[in-house]
């Protein structure tokens, strides 16, 4: 008896010692963010910050710094958060996915608007001097690449290093046949429709369609571009042999999926180099700084509605009878409310209005008692986190599915 106890405690410690030098090594991470919205940030600190507090050489180039990281083995390099839809003569209000029409006709627009948002971000001064003249050594890159960043993928080939990919959305078919997935759409409902995952023909009929759309779209238009913009940016010694975007791509290691198929009820198979994480970026709430404090136990104490439209789409993107009318319907209720907003706006004392907010620690709030929100994903996953209830305005660019 006492022989096997030692045997296994022996066993044991040569284990231990033998693997120790596994679990104190420490990689060098790059996190690569520079597209300039916050919400496409913000839910990656959790990872990042536990990444940097078991001791990995971090360097984060994003628009926000972890929230707490003073040590010498964690680099940010800031770019700033601008993202200026009008330079472009671009305006998100055109994008729709909410009419027949929209489901069909505006896939161009998506893939415009992706590509301006990933020129715009590499074109900014610091990104394009790290793409171009960092010369130090990654282990591992983990970005956003298959929300309008598919060129950032060249920095495998740079560093000659895996990637682990942020996907915030559901089912998309051109992705998922990248990433080996048996694309069929009688097992995958498209994100664009607001389907279940019991169609009935006719609906089985437009994701046919819809599918087939997407996966033409991304092969004869989407992926040249990108292409194209891969060329003019990511140039650095032996970029010459660069593999083509579409193997790049398919050479992602793994796929990191915000979508919660449990939560949202609509189940696709995938393979296993992707992963549902839906809801990584959940935490509990904290509590409130001073000034929102003391708002809502002062004129929120019976309540407040909290509205924010998500960081794309900006109310000075609307015309101003837009505006006027959410004054006009808000001042009626019998909450107080708090409104991300970015224009003037001539409310009571019953309103809070800024540009920014801790949406999560709002949300958490006993006091909130309602969410008006544009139901992007995290909005989504947030709001059947904290349990709030939502009212929701499908404005544009939403998986209407996860709602
Ligand atoms: C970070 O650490 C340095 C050196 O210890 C200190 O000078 C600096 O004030 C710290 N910054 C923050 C934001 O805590
Ligand atoms: C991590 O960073 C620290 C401090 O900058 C450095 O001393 C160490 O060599 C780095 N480790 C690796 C694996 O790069
Ligand atoms: C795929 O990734 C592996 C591991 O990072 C790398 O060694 C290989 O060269 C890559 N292949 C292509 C075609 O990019
Ligand atoms: C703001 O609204 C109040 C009450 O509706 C009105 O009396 C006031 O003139 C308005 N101010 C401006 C600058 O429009």
């Amino acid at each position: 008896m006492s022989t096997n106890l030692s045997i296994k405690l022996i066993t044991c410690l040569v284990t231990a010692v033998a693997f120790f030098p596994c679990y104190s090594q420490s990689f060098r991470i790059l996190g690569f963010f520079p597209t300039p919205i916050y919400s496409h940030q913000v839910p990656f600190f959790n990872l990042f910050d536990q990444l940097v507090s078991k001791g990995h050489n971090v360097t984060l180039l994003a628009g926000f710094p972890l929230p707490q990281s003073n040590v010498s083995h964690y680099k940010y390099i800031h770019v700033p958060p601008v993202l200026d839809m009008k330079a472009g003569n671009f305006n998100p209000r055109t994008l729709s996915w909410l009419s027949f029409r929209g489901y069909f006709l505006d896939v161009r627009k998506h893939s415009d608007f992706c590509l301006y948002v990933m020129s715009r971000a590499l074109a900014n001064p610091i990104t394009r001097a790290f793409v171009r003249l960092d010369n130090s050594n990654f282990d591992l890159i983990i970005s956003e690449m298959t929300f309008c960043g598919e060129a950032y993928v060249a920095l495998a080939h740079k560093y000659n290093a895996p990637i682990i990919n942020f996907m915030p959305m559901g089912y998309q078919a051109a992705k998922f046949l990248l990433f080996g997935d048996l694309v069929h759409p009688s097992l995958a409902v498209d994100q664009r429709f607001a389907f279940t995952d019991q169609m009935s023909w006719f609906q089985y009929v437009c994701n046919v369609v819809g599918t087939v759309q997407d996966l033409v779209e991304e092969r004869n238009y989407y992926l040249p571009k990108v292409e194209q913009v891969i060329k003019s940016e990511f140039i650095y010694p032996g970029s010459d042999s660069r593999p083509p975007v579409e193997s790049l791509i398919t050479n992602i290691s793994l796929t990191l999926l915000e979508y919660d198929p449990v939560k949202f009820g609509i189940l696709f198979p995938v393979t296993p180099n992707v992963l549902f994480s839906g809801g990584l970026h959940l935490r509990p709430s904290r509590p409130l700084p001073p000034q929102l404090d003391k708002f809502v136990n002062g004129p929120g104490k019976n309540g407040f509605v909290f509205v924010a439209l998500g960081t794309i789409l900006q109310f000075s993107h609307f015309e101003r009878y837009v505006t006027d009318a959410f004054v006009q319907a808000l001042s009626q209720l019998p909450y107080a409310i708090i409104w991300k907003v970015n224009v003037k706006v001539n409310v009571s004392d019953n309103f809070l209005t800024g540009e920014w907010f801790p949406q999560e620690d709002l949300l958490g709030h006993p006091n909130c008692k309602l969410f008006l929100t544009h139901g992007g994903i995290h909005s989504a996953m947030e709001t059947i986190y904290y349990g709030v209830v939502p009212v929701i305005l499908l404005l544009f660019l939403l998986r209407s599915s996860q709602l």
